[in-house]
């Protein structure tokens, strides 16, 4: 990914034309972020970026490597058990975690750049 920080802390992610509509991209979450594991969604315009971590179980989510849509690429889907999550907003519509949502994580679009924000 196309890291760079910003005067005011956040960190470039990447570049929205290297994310293609409706395509997913998992990344390391910088230590000044707190670390970790997250992911990205692209919808249209629109970009959701979670921490890769189910409310249940803290599990990852993804089956391999950027791969976190069901088949029709309506849902997140959690591969281990089959649990479904709304991309807008994270929450569990189907499965154990019903209810529960994804870390939403504070991202951006500026000029064509999809930014961190800062703690
Ligand atoms: S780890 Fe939570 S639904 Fe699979």
């Amino acid at each position: 990914m196309n890291r760079g920080s910003q005067s005011d802390g956040s960190i470039v992610l990447l570049d929205l034309n290297d994310l293609p509509d409706g395509a997913c991209r998992g990344f390391s979450l910088p230590l000044q972020a707190g670390g970790g594991e997250g992911f990205l969604v692209r919808q249209g315009n629109e970009v959701y970026a979670y921490l890769n971590r189910c409310p249940h179980t803290g599990a990852p989510l993804d089956w391999s490597p950027d791969q976190f849509l069901d088949a029709e690429g309506r849902f997140i889907i959690c591969a281990m058990h089959g649990a479904l999550f709304e991309i807008e907003s994270g929450r569990c519509i189907y499965g154990p975690c019903v209810n529960q949502s994804l870390e939403r994580l504070p991202v951006r679009l500026e000029r064509g750049r999809l930014l961190l924000n800062k703690g």
